[in-house]
C-alpha cells in the first residue's frame, strides 16, 4: 500500500517537474494553437521540419534578422537539424563545412589594422545582415529586426504567437483602422501595426525534400528551427530529466526494500 502511494508520488513528481518548462495551449483567441513536436515531456524537435526552417531563416530572415548567439557549428550539434551520428563533431560533418562556405565573415584587423572578409569557417557566428542597429532601422523605415537567438523563448507562447504572426498578415487593414506609413496589418502583432512586410509567401521557397511550400508549412517550419535556435540543449535536458525521475524511483524502491528488511524481525 505504502509503496504504491510512493510510486505515486514520485510519477506525480515526475509529470510535474518535466512538464513545467512545455507549452500550455495559448487561451488568446488572437493566436492559432498550431502543434509543435518539440512540445510537452517527450518532444523532440522535427528534424526535418527544422532543417526546411533554416532554409526560409537563410533564403529569407537572414536578410533583416540576426541570430548572433549560434555559431554555424551548432547545427551540427546532438539534438540540432544537421547531426549526424557519422560525424558527431560538428567541425568534421561535410554539411556543416558545406554551410559554412555560403556565408561571408568580416575578420581582423591583419597587421596593417585593417578589417578584411573572408569565407566562413564552422566555428564562426552567423553573421548580421547590419553592421549595427541604426543601419538595420535605417533599412526597415525605423523599426528594428529582433535577433532570432532567443526569440522564441523571449516571446510568450512563443511557438504559437510567432507562427500566428506569420500567418496573419492581412492585405488591407478593416476599416476604422488607419495604418501609419510604411505598416502593415497584422492582428496578431500588438497593436495590428507591424513595420516587417509578409516575409512569407506561397512557393517562397524549392524545398529538396518535395514538400510543399505553403505559407502556414514554412511558418511552421522556420518556428521549429527558431525554436531549437532559442534552446537548443531542450532534448538534452528532458533526455537528462527523465533519467534522474528513474533513478530516483529505483532508488526509492532500494530503500523501502532495505527498511522493510531492516525492521523486519521488530515486534510492533
Ligand atoms: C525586410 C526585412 C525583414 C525580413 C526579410 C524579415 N523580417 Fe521579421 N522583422 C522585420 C522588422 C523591421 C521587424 C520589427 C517590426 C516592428 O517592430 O514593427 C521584424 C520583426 C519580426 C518578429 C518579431 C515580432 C515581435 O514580437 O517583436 C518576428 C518573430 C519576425 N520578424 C520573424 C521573421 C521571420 C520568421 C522572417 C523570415 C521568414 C522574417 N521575420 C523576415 C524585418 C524583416
Amino acid at each position: 500500500m505504502r509503496l504504491s502511494k510512493l510510486t505515486a508520488i514520485l510519477l506525480t513528481a515526475a509529470v510535474l517537474g518535466l512538464g513545467a518548462g512545455s507549452v500550455s495551449a495559448s487561451e488568446d483567441t488572437e493566436l492559432k494553437n498550431e502543434h509543435f513536436s518539440f512540445e510537452g515531456v517527450f518532444g523532440t524537435y522535427d528534424k526535418a521540419a527544422a532543417q526546411r526552417g533554416f532554409q526560409i531563416y537563410q533564403e529569407s530572415c537572414s536578410g533583416c534578422h540576426s541570430m548572433s548567439l549560434v555559431a554555424i557549428r551548432n547545427l551540427g550539434d546532438l539534438g540540432a537539424p544537421f547531426y549526424d551520428e557519422e560525424h558527431p563533431n560538428a567541425n568534421e560533418n561535410p554539411v556543416i563545412k558545406a554551410i559554412a562556405a555560403m556565408f561571408t565573415v568580416t575578420d581582423g584587423p591583419d597587421r596593417e589594422g585593417d578589417m578584411f572578409e573572408r569565407p566562413a569557417k564552422p566555428f564562426d557566428h552567423f553573421p548580421s545582415p547590419f553592421a549595427n542597429e541604426q543601419a538595420a532601422r535605417a533599412s526597415n523605415g525605423g523599426a528594428l529586426p529582433p535577433d532570432f537567438s532567443l526569440l522564441v523563448r523571449a516571446r510568450e507562447h512563443g511557438p504559437q504567437y510567432i507562427y500566428s504572426l506569420l500567418t496573419s498578415y492581412e492585405d488591407e487593414a478593416p476599416e476604422g483602422v488607419e495604418l501609419r506609413d510604411g505598416m502593415n496589418y497584422n492582428p496578431a502583432f500588438k497593436g495590428g501595426q507591424i513595420g516587417m512586410s509578409p516575409p512569407l509567401f506561397e512557393d517562397l521557397v524549392e524545398y529538396s525534400d518535395g514538400t510543399k511550400a505553403s505559407v502556414e508549412q514554412m511558418a511552421h517550419d522556420v518556428v521549429t528551427f527558431m525554436a531549437w535556435a532559442s534552446d537548443p540543449k531542450m532534448e538534452e535536458r528532458k533526455r537528462m530529466g527523465w533519467m534522474v525521475m528513474i533513478y530516483l524511483f529505483i532508488f526509492a524502491l532500494l530503500m523501502y526494500g532495505s527498511y522493510k528488511a531492516v525492521w523486519r524481525d521488530v515486534e510492533h
